[in-house]
């Protein structure tokens, strides 16, 4: 949908007279001395970078959120006159778009992004590159059209804004300087009171513009004229800035109209491309944003080229030619694959493509890192409790903030913005190729930590990251959690650092290749650094781990007189019981495992088995970092809670019967008794996955078992999330009622390493269980299920050219949100050379 004419002159005029004023304060939020430092010295390698991830192609700065530079890309075919519904700027499935991918990419160099659009009979290129100190990038748009004798055209919009922030006055701006010499290249200069003073080239390489030779000139009306650039100049409130789609609509829709009227509704149809080319009809004054159209003719083969340069003025490596453009963007393109090879040795299994899969899938998951600031919606009153249980309802919330987040997504597409529990294993994808990449995400979510401990399970900012979600899902609650994976992801992290210190901590003489590489360059000059910052956040990750606890502490009583004399029962640790707040009798978001079934009907004395497996892994996680702080007492102190927490599982959530570890709750039909509720599945695997269960348990058996059995979990095409057996599998929305979701299998085949080391081939160590049947199964789970899960994932990718939310556990076929790059790209991590 877009603006309504009077809408959008409701919103033009209000901006006028703003501009004439002055306006509010922006409030930011406070920064300490030690986080305005780490900013400062991290920027200066990731201050650009497409970092509008919803965008096909969206540049914004990262750290600059009053006065940054917004830049964006729209296209489509305009030889229809109804062809503006097929106007691309945000990521969508809807626009059945046949590839949209990054070929090669990492957010420090540049990189390539492909889009084959065929309702636009399209073949677009984006190249991203950047100088070396960060401060000078280029965006070079390429296209072709995909059957020339279709006589399409392109029309690409370039769409740029400087924000003025709080202060209208300010010297904050972005004029375009008239350039007699070619009607087809711009100059803007800029001022940016963060940035500094800049300047844009936007110039061609090659292409022509759209003509017609039965009509000669193809201008419409005056103004009106496809066959040469137009530019459109006004002002536009910073916070509509996103909204540059409907507002060109709009715009254009208001000029259409008066064509119509000026030439009747005969319109030749060799002029429609002209007539849907933008035009200044309001006699807007000219602003900070700019648009910028530019038509070709897709008649020939070779398509168009064209470049928008950024160059700061106060750099020393501005980019002055497209010749230099071309080095940049080709260096780019080598340094990332040279880093890739680098870190991920990729076997390649006969003469198939893994390698170009694999840095495919990687390059995405960093294509949708991004930079979020704004406002996020809380309801900080409402109290989850029983009545909720039929629906849960937030209504007294209020915006907060702004604050920011530098984040991944889990895919473009549909969940353009952060999540909680996706972004440990995220973490756990990147860390393996850019550490300090890694590290830096994980810093600016644990910033978002409040005084109480809390984190968002989505972190929705802004109106540009709410508008793509439904608005009973934008508001957030300081009750709800998620599970905990981005302290998994830093305890790892930090183990990683601890490891490998010796040979980091020292200069890094050792780089002699031309390529540094990143993970060893970075680390070698931030060791001292990480331990740093790590003791700056560990009040915080404190306070999670104690509101965690504290918010999602389920309650015995209730059951304390069915069990009485029950001697197991009496050694329950009583305060480390754990259920999810938040379910309703459909659905327990917080889990992360939307529509898993679950006790029936839902109680308050719930007792849910996977979040005490997440809390355990905590416990562990923070003893971790304790001990590598070199914390005696945190550290004594935590372990003790993880020997509870593993004790309990055994204690209170493994069925003898099941064989398996299940959820607990009160019957409520008979005499009030305690009862297992059984759904194998991922979450009778959590403890497993998480690495909670004792090294010698014997019950380590049952899960490889449960595992490996095809009536239950195992499949062609990787663990299913619920067992085929089980009533539920494959029933209602059908989320994790049976699919197969990488983050989980990963975690098993993490698990099945650990706890069986002897699966890989050469390893000198083997399990602490020492039952031979046990391990027998083990080895042959490991080798099948990580066979299964690459050939799926690849094999999906290989027919439709995206990865996906999860796959069919019947078919195998790739189901939920396109080209989700998120998690699913740990199948990277497990093609490895050398296994995970
Ligand atoms: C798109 O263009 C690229 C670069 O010219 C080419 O390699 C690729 O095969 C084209 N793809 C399609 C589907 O035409
Ligand atoms: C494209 O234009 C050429 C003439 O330039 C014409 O011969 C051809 O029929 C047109 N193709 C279509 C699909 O309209
Ligand atoms: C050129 O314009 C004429 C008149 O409007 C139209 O009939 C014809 O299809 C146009 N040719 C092309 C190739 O667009």
């Amino acid at each position: 949908m877009w603006l309504t004419s009077s809408t959008l002159w409701l919103l033009l005029l209000a901006t006028q007279c703003l501009a004439k004023s002055s306006s509010s304060q922006e409030s930011f939020s406070a920064k300490n001395e030690a986080e305005v430092v780490f900013e400062k010295n991290t920027n200066s390698e990731l201050l650009w970078a497409p970092y509008r991830s919803n965008c096909y192609f969206g540049i914004r700065p990262r750290y600059v959120d009053a006065t940054p530079f917004i830049f964006g890309l729209m296209w489509f075919d305009t030889t229809q006159f109804d062809s503006m519904t097929k106007l691309r700027h945000f990521v969508s499935d809807e626009d059945n778009l046949e590839r949209f991918t990054w070929e090669v990419y990492d957010p420090r160099v540049g990189g390539k992004e492909n889009i084959i659009d065929p309702e636009n009979n399209l073949n677009l290129t984006i190249y991203f590159a950047k100088t070396h100190d960060d401060q000078n990038w280029v965006v070079r748009v390429s296209g072709k059209p995909l059957d020339p004798s279709l006589n399409t055209t392109t029309s690409v919009i370039v769409y740029m804004n400087q924000n003025v922030g709080g202060d209208l006055k300010g010297p904050s701006r972005l004029v375009y300087m008239d350039n007699d010499a070619d009607e087809n290249t711009f100059t803007f200069t800029g001022v940016s009171e963060e940035l500094g003073k800049y300047e844009v080239l936007v110039n061609d390489n090659y292409g022509t513009y759209y003509h017609n030779e039965t009509l000669g000139s193809v201008e419409a009306v005056p103004g009106c004229d496809a066959s040469r650039s137009a530019h459109v100049g006004l002002t536009i409130p910073d916070h509509e800035v996103w909204r540059a789609r409907d507002i060109f609509q709009s715009l254009l829709t208001d000029s259409i109209k008066d064509v119509v009227t000026q030439l009747g509704e005969n319109i030749e149809s060799g002029l429609v491309p002209s007539i849907l080319t933008l035009r200044n009809i309001h006699n807007f004054e000219e602003g900070n944003f700019h648009y910028i159209q530019k038509t070709f003719d897709l008649h020939e083969e070779k398509g168009f080229e064209f470049d928008v340069v950024y160059n700061n003025l106060e750099s020393e490596q501005t980019i002055e030619s497209g010749k230099e453009a071309t080095k940049l963007i080709n260096d780019a393109i080598n340094e990332v694959n040279v880093r890739f090879d680098n870190h991920f040795d990729i076997e390649n299994l006969g003469s198939d493509d893994k390698r170009e899969f694999a840095i495919e899938v990687f390059s995405n998951l960093l294509g949708g890192i991004g930079y979020f600031h704004g406002t996020q919606v809380i309801d900080r009153e409402t109290i989850l409790d029983e009545d909720q249980f039929e629906s849960i309802k937030f209504e007294h919330y209020k915006e907060e903030g702004p604050y920011s987040l530098f984040t991944s997504v889990p895919s473009r597409g549909f969940f353009p913005r952060g999540f909680y529990w996706d972004e440990g294993f995220h973490l756990l994808q990147i860390m393996e190729y850019d550490y300090d990449l890694a590290f830096q995400i994980a810093v600016s979510w644990f910033r978002l930590i409040d005084e109480d401990g809390w984190v968002a399970r989505e972190v929705i900012l802004g109106p540009e990251a709410r508008s793509k979600v439904p608005a009973e899902f934008t508001i957030q609650s300081p009750q709800v959690a998620n599970p905990p994976t981005l302290l998994l992801a830093l305890s790892e992290m930090l183990t990683k650092l601890i490891e490998n210190s010796d040979t980091l901590g020292t200069p890094h003489a050792a780089i002699d290749s031309d390529v540094e590489d990143g993970i060893s360059a970075a680390l070698g000059t931030n060791f001292e650094y990480i331990i740093k910052y790590s003791k700056v956040i560990y009040p915080k990750l404190q306070q999670h781990f104690q509101w965690f606890m504290d918010t999602q502490r389920g309650q015995l009583e209730e059951y304390m007189e069915d069990m009485e004399d029950d001697v197991t029962f009496s050694q329950v640790h009583q305060d480390y019981v754990f259920k999810w707040l938040g379910r309703t009798v459909t659905h327990c978001l917080p889990s992360g495992l939307d529509d898993y079934p679950r006790a029936q009907p839902p109680d308050v004395a719930e007792l849910n088995v996977d979040t005490l497996a997440w809390v355990s892994m905590m416990s562990r996680s923070m003893k971790n970092i304790a001990h590598i702080l070199e914390l005696e007492a945190d550290e004594a102190k935590y372990a003790e809670i993880e020997k509870k927490t593993v004790e309990n599982m055994d204690l209170l959530h493994w069925s003898e019967k099941a064989h398996a570890y299940c959820d607990v709750t009160l019957d409520d039909e008979g005499d009030e008794e305690m009862m297992l509720v059984c759904h194998e599945g991922y979450i009778s695997l959590l403890p497993f996955a998480l690495k909670m269960m004792p090294s010698d348990s014997p019950r380590l058996k049952d899960v490889l078992k449960l595992m490996s059995d095809p009536e239950k979990l195992f499949s062609a095409y990787g663990l299913r999330s619920l067992s085929k057996q089980d009533p539920y599998f494959g029933a209602g929305e059908n989320y994790w009622r049976g699919k197969v979701w990488l983050n989980i299998n990963y975690l098993c085949l993490d698990a099945i390493k650990h706890y069986f080391p002897e699966v890989i081939e050469g390893s000198q160590q083997s399990s602490q269980l020492g039952d031979r049947e046990a391990s027998k199964i083990a080895q042959k789970l490991y080798s099948q299920l990580r066979e299964n899960l690459v050939n799926n994932v690849y094999n999906n990718w290989k027919d439709t050219n995206y990865v996906y939310e999860n796959y069919d556990p019947i078919t195998g076929r790739g189901t939920g949100s396109v080209q989700f790059t998120g998690w699913t790209s740990l199948i990277v991590n497990i093609l490895r050379r050398q296994a995970l």
